[in-house]
């Protein structure tokens, strides 16, 4: 049953800001446009979250709800939790939680399952991946023991480092795709709404083919099983066909491509991009935008990791290697814009290393050397040391998208988009529509994703222009 929207109430509080989820009356307080309320369902139920790949961030974003649900932790990191938004004028100092403005699902409504290569439980999948403190996982242990992961859609071909025994056997591609369908209707009759996740291994790279051209070529692929159909695309076709929101933790071609573009619209089942922005990558569309505000040059951009989990381990081969290093390129070449400044950012070195250092553990540490040059063309060098755990920055981010996704899904004038490209903050490879290049700069994707929360609940957009506190 749908609902009237809380924040969508201008008509009946016309001189109003003070309610929660009051939406200014004023629409020059802000500059903004205004919309009408929306109809967005609300959170009601169980919300279903599967996982593809339950290994160090998806144990560690399980393990985390679980923590924060029973009071011994508290949700850092998480936007959807902690974050608030500013509706209205400064001067008005209305500022709501995003989760008392938007009807987000409560974490107590989540419930988890998933799909791995290995049996292992999600408290020892937790344990091996060994970024959660023991003392930590043992109090959650009769809740985390509980998540078993369903057999998996893999093949080695895919992800070469990886040999799993806990794999589903089908006779083509589309047999496999139509098991994985069967285990999301069976997980649908237990709870009231689903979103699907890939937090699996990286798999090498692969670039759109005719396959990926309409849903029919892809469906014919499956039959056939064509090469370009890797596993993580066999996941995502089976939630699109089952209407369920999907988003990729991981660089992999997976759902950026026009069949499930299609496929997305066709069914109302949300997607966006693609492989968690959380190290180096986060720090990097963070600096980026300043020099760039500054018309400060750049000459050269060296980026090295050490990391010693699994993840770190995959992406020490070459072909897994590559669909992150592409993921990770991306996002200096639109944030810089050379073919407007050729004079700042046209010969940028711009290099990439991720090297497996056991040791470490999740316990990545990245390194930036960033050569720069100001006024006159002097040259100047900005070192950075980010000594970060990767699955502690994954993990609520893997918990925001999946509560947005679910608000997409409920809310029909952004379901029948497709492509969610507000949650493009979330992301290292955002998704755009065709012809659209992508917005990288952390700062506009922010604004992008809490003007698209105003806007869904018809309260006033925030521009930041402010000239009517000097009238
Ligand atoms: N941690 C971060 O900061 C971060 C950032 C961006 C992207 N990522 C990506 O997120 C993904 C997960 O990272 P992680 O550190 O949890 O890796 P991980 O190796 O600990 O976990 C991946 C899990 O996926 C499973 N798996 C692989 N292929 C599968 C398949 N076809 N079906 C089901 N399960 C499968 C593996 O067995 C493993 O348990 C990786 O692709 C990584 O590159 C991580």
């Amino acid at each position: 049953m749908a609902t009237k929207k809380k924040g969508g109430a201008k008509k009946e509080a016309p001189s109003s800001m003070g309610r929660k989820t009051g939406v200014p009356a004023d629409r020059s307080s802000s500059g903004g446009r205004k919309t009408a309320a929306m109809m967005i369902e609300p959170a009601k139920g169980k919300l279903g979250v599967m996982v593809v790949g339950l290994g160090a961030v998806a144990t560690t974003m399980i393990a985390g709800v679980e923590a924060v649900r029973r009071g011994l932790a508290k949700p850092i990191g998480s936007l959807t939790q902690m974050g608030t938004i500013r509706l209205g004028k400064r001067t008005d100092n209305h500022s709501p939680r995003i989760k008392d403005f938007v009807p987000l699902a409560d974490l107590k409504d989540i419930v988890f399952t998933g799909w791995d290569i290995f049996e292992d439980n999600v408290y020892e999948a937790a344990a091996h991946a060994a970024v959660l403190q023991p003392e930590t996982l043992k109090k959650l242990k009769p809740y985390l023991s509980k998540i078993k992961p369903m057999p998996a859609v893999f093949d080695r071909y895919y992800v070469k480092r990886l040999d799993g025994t806990h794999v589903k056997k089908g006779k083509s591609k589309r047999d496999l795709a139509e098991q994985l369908r069967a285990d999301i209707r069976a997980f649908k009759k237990t709870v009231n709404r689903v979103v699907m996740i890939w937090a699996g291994s990286t798999e090498i790279f692969l670039k759109p083919t005719a396959v990926h051209q309409s849903i029919e070529a892809f469906e014919k692929g499956l039959e056939k099983n064509d090469p370009g159909i890797a596993p993580s695309q066999i996941y995502a076709y089976a939630a699109l066909k089952e209407g369920v929101p999907f988003a990729n933790g991981a660089p992999n071609l997976t759902v950026d491509f026009p069949a499930m573009i299609e496929l997305s619209k066709l069914n109302s089942a949300p997607i966006c991009g693609k492989d968690f922005k959380t190290g180096q990558t986060f720090m990097k569309t963070v600096l980026a935008p300043a020099f760039k505000a500054r018309m400060i040059g750049v000459k050269g951009w060296f980026s090295t990791n050490i990391l010693g989990n699994r993840d770190g381990e995959v992406l020490d081969e070459p072909h897994s290697f590559k669909t992150k290093e592409e993921s990770k390129l991306g996002s200096l070449e639109y944030i810089f814009q050379p073919d407007l400044y050729p004079d700042l950012y046209s010969d940028i070195y711009h290099k990439i290393r991720i090297n497996y250092y056991p040791p470490r553990g999740d316990e990545k540490e990245a390194w930036d050397n960033i050569d720069i040059f100001g006024w006159l063309g002097y040259p100047m060098q900005l070192k950075v040391n980010f000594l970060c755990r990767d699955s502690i920055l994954a993990a609520p981010i893997a918990l925001d998208l999946v509560l947005f996704l679910d608000l997409a899904k409920r809310t029909p004038e952004l379901r029948s988009l497709g492509i969610q490209e507000w949650l493009s903050f979330y992301l290292k490879s955002p998704e755009t529509a065709k012809g659209l290049y992508p917005e990288h700069d952390l700062f506009i994707q922010s604004m992008k994703l809490k003007n698209t929360l105003r806007h869904i609940m018809g309260a006033d957009l925030i521009t930041h222009l402010g000239l009517e506190y000097y009238d």
